[in-house]
């Protein structure tokens, strides 16, 4: 008798099936609730790309284009980087998967820190490949450690750039020196779906590393500053030949119109980019300076979301402040059972979220 399914995928935990916030608010009886949990927009999506969606609504009989030809050139000219670099998935989760379809075979391995962003595992297990998790050191991604894990079965590394839970990042001098000392027979994807909120100029950005590695994949998103997280759309630059192998694996439609449309002209919406970060450079310093006054601990972060602390376990500070009608993440499936994770909101969420914290701490 054939195995039904590989052990990659029976040990896998499903996505735990989220309720809409209308139905929980059905539920529990309250209104007005605030989401803080997935470390998205909070002003919504860039205005600029809701009207390229409208102007592009009466096309949708015909399929996407394939090649992404206006948003690519887009890309092309703002980061400088040849259009045949240039790949789109649907989401930046999608050119993850991609990557392991493309690149790894089941005896090969892969390499990432831990904790970090949680479908990187998924998608290496769902493919009935091993993945080796590297604990972070004090809640930073220990490069030399991770260099020491790989093994001759090694074929990819994942690196989260800022790392999410934590908000750290690594320094380009790190990653260079990381890049250096690796085999070269192996293929980095650097996920960098925070790097535009990070400020700390030593940072490694991996724009600027990729004519020096040509096995390297760098991963973008417009899920977060550009927020269009429900759109699906994410990008990838990379070798010509890196690409040109993801473009025989994907989907010829995987990127859709609105999606494109939309991302192309978020590009240019300079004003929303910066209302988005000013909000988060905002809000971040007002949430760090009440949880001192609350005596509680948070890791700094570069990014718009971070970790806090809570006495009793993040889980059950989660289902108070659910029932508050604030969602925060609890961090059990990271190995942080004492953590919460919340990303920055507008003012009054931010706000709002310190009120509900304290009464459920109280
Ligand atoms: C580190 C990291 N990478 C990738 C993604 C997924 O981005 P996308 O919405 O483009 O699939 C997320 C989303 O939360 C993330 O935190």
């Amino acid at each position: 008798m054939k195995k039904l399914i590989h052990k990659g995928i029976e040990d896998l935990i499903p996505y735990p099936p989220g309720k809409p916030i209308e139905e929980l608010e059905r539920e529990l009886g309250i209104t007005g609730s605030i989401k803080l949990a997935s470390n998205e927009n909070p002003l919504g999506p860039s205005p600029i790309a809701v009207k390229a969606i409208m102007d592009k609504a009466s096309t949708l009989n015909r399929y996407p284009d394939g090649s992404g030809y206006y948003l690519k050139n887009t890309l092309s000219k703002k980061f400088g980087v040849p259009f045949e670099q240039i790949v789109l998935g649907n989401g930046s989760n999608e050119l993850i998967e991609l990557i392991v379809r493309t690149f790894l075979s089941p005896a090969e391995h892969v390499v990432q820190a831990f904790p970090t962003f949680l479908v990187y595992e998924k998608i290496v297990k769902g493919a009935g490949s091993r993945m080796i998790s590297v604990p972070l050191s004090d809640f930073r991604i220990d490069l030399n450690k991770m260099a020491e894990a790989i093994t001759p079965e090694t074929k990819v590394v994942f690196i989260c750039n800022p790392n999410n839970p934590t908000g750290s990042v690594l320094s380009m001098d790190a990653m260079r020196n990381f890049l250096d000392r690796i085999p070269n027979d192996i293929i980095v994807a650097l996920d960098e779906a925070y790097i535009e909120f990070v400020s700390d100029e030593k940072a490694a950005n991996g724009l600027d590393l990729l004519s020096d590695y040509p096995l390297l994949f760098v991963l973008r998103t417009f899920s977060k500053l550009y927020g269009l997280a429900g759109l699906r759309i994410g990008y990838g630059f990379a070798s010509e030949n890196l690409v040109d192998y993801i473009n025989r694996v994907r989907q010829p439609f995987n990127a859709g119109t609105l999606a494109q449309a939309a991302a192309t002209a978020a590009l240019e919406d300079v004003e929303f980019v910066s209302r988005t970060l000013k909000l988060v450079r905002e809000g971040l310093p007002y949430l760090y300076n009440e949880l001192d006054d609350m005596g509680l601990e948070y890791i700094p972060t570069q990014t718009n979301f971070f970790l806090i602390k809570v006495p009793d376990g993040g889980k059950k500070v989660f289902e108070q402040m659910l029932r508050q009608g604030v969602i925060v993440r609890a961090m059990d499936a990271y190995g942080l059972p004492d953590y919460i994770r919340v990303n920055a909101g507008l003012p009054e969420e931010n706000e709002r979220f310190i009120k509900t914290l304290k009464k459920v701490l109280s």
